[in-house]
């Protein structure tokens, strides 16, 4: 069994005074039986990981380098979101891969630069709403899934998220029946791939317009181990009644 994740990926929102909110989050979700983890702008990962020393609540970076130092304007390596404070790092997001062209094989070198730095790598993976009507969907996310991951990741140190491009931002979320098909598909090709100690450990997220009104169904999906949330972890309002379904799921 794959131990429980709740993310939330703030993308590029919030300045200094988020972290109040931070503080709110970590104090909602507080007796949460699953892990939590927030994934401010990388501005924001030392005040942060400052100020939830001592609690519940992991600090994450949203993307990083896939090498630790050099001529990269603008970037931030997986050493550098470590040195402060990060535990975990999201690799491969959709709006990464679509705003920077990221690749599968983008995707994999920052993955194992994580894995390298000793951070949780969260990787991400979905089908466009075009590939899904073409009926692609299975095929693309195992594409993106055989790519994305190095040969030598363990469940201490990966985390998949699938998350449908079509249902980022959108309030469009796939049934459950569709949720379900991904991830018990997921969960075969991880199995297949990393042996069953390791493909059946490592947890897997859904993600894609997760809000409280709809945590509690699809966190009842077969194989689904927690969500990457963007929107509705802005605000422990939102954000901790999805921690809490998930801690009672
Ligand atoms: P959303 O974003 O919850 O706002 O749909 C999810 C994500 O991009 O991780």
């Amino acid at each position: 069994m794959a131990r429980k994740i709740a993310a939330g990926n703030w993308k590029m929102n919030g300045t200094g005074a988020a972290l109040a909110e931070l503080k709110a989050i970590a104090e909602a979700t507080r007796d949460s039986a699953a892990e939590v983890l927030i994934c401010p702008p990388a501005t924001l990962v030392h005040a942060a990981a400052t100020t939830m020393s001592g609690a519940n609540v992991a600090i994450g970076g949203q993307d990083c380098h896939a090498v630790t130092s050099g001529a990269h304007t603008g970037d931030v390596s997986a050493e550098m979101l470590k040195d402060a404070g990060a535990s975990a790092v999201i690799v491969g997001h959709s709006e990464r891969r679509t705003d920077h062209g990221e690749t599968d094989i983008t995707v994999r070198a920052k993955t194992e630069a994580a894995q390298n730095t000793g951070l949780l790598a969260v990787v991400c993976i979905g089908e466009t709403l075009d590939e899904r009507e073409a009926g692609d969907t299975l095929k693309v996310v195992g594409t993106q899934l055989a790519g994305s991951l190095p040969n030598s990741i363990t469940d201490e140190n990966t985390v998949v998220a699938y998350e449908p491009v079509w249902a980022i931002g959108t309030g469009k979320v796939p049934t459950l029946e569709q949720i379900g098909e991904v991830h018990d598909f997921l969960r075969a090709e991880l199995v297949a791939r990393f042996g069953a100690d390791i493909g059946n450990a490592i947890p897997l997220l859904y993600g894609g317009s997760v809000k409280p009104s709809n945590a509690a169904e699809i966190f009842a999906v077969s194989n689904v181990d927690g969500a990457l949330v963007g929107g509705a972890s802005l605000k422990a309002a939102d954000f901790g009644p999805i921690v809490a379904a998930l801690s009672q799921a």
